[in-house]
């Protein structure tokens, strides 16, 4: 897994008995080399392509490359996350590491929590053919399935075109949102934090500024206090001597 890296998920890695082996990301993304280095032997990839969780940045094409390469090879699977893609403001849409895979050894996996509100409660898994079935048991054990309702609701709201409307129409509210937000930000912490690029999504990620003795609680009230932080909202990352606390 990436590192920095979403951990809502380690509850369910330690539920299964994995070991997770945290990997650097950079600027490109998921580092396989270092990530052979630490695990040589692992079965499993979990990472977040299109934006990683909370530096924002993409896996280029020739990670994506490796990695498939690397999965085949190994006969080891990758669960794509592509949690917060939907809203890419900046450059042309990213093709999937599920979609350059052929449909083999990649998990694809999405939810419809910020396309849509995070109480839907509605996700979805694009699996290769060979696991369609076992996917179906155990789903089947772990809660007998979700309630239809919303299901088929979503189902109609997007056969009758009002959902792909619907994702034009807040990509350019969000985008809107995002540039504002983060040129005010800019103004006001511009000397404190440096803002890390991001092609899009709905968080931005600011990193302080070296040896600058203030607390990023105190800078998140801050901004609190003038009401930033709703519908985009911003991510404070202090220095590594007080990641661990803050
Ligand atoms: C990278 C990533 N994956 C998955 C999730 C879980 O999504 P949900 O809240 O829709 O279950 C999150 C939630 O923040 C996330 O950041």
């Amino acid at each position: 897994m990436e590192e920095p890296g979403y951990y809502g998920v380690d509850g369910a890695l330690a539920a299964v008995g994995a070991n997770k082996v945290a990997v650097p990301a950079d600027e490109e993304g998921f580092h396989l080399e270092a990530a052979l280095q630490r695990s040589g032997n692992a079965r499993l990839a979990l990472l977040t392509p299109s934006r990683n969780y909370p530096m924002g940045y993409t896996l280029s094409l020739a990670r994506r490359l490796a990695l498939l390469n690397w999965a085949r090879e190994q006969d080891a699977w990758i669960i794509e996350d592509d949690y917060d893609s939907e809203f890419r403001f900046d450059g042309p849409p990213l093709t999937s590491l599920q979609g350059l895979s052929g449909g083999e050894r990649v998990i694809y996996m999405g939810t419809f929590s910020r396309i849509l509100h995070p109480s839907i409660r509605l996700g979805y898994l694009v699996l290769p053919e060979v696991l369609t079935e076992p996917f179906s048991q155990v789903r089947a054990y772990v809660d007998g399935g979700l309630s239809s309702l919303p299901q088929i609701a979503l189902a109609d709201f997007m056969a009758s075109g009002d959902f792909a409307s619907h994702v034009r129409r807040m990509r350019k509210l969000y985008q809107q949102r995002r540039d504002i937000l983060n040129t005010l930000a800019e103004q006001r912490f511009g000397d404190q934090l440096l803002r890390v690029e991001s092609d899009g999504g709905m968080h931005s990620t600011f990193i302080f500024r070296d040896d600058l003795n203030i607390s990023d609680r105190d800078l998140a009230a801050a901004a609190q206090a003038r009401g930033w932080g709703y519908g985009h909202y911003l991510i404070f990352i202090p220095p590594a001597k007080g990641r661990r606390e803050s």
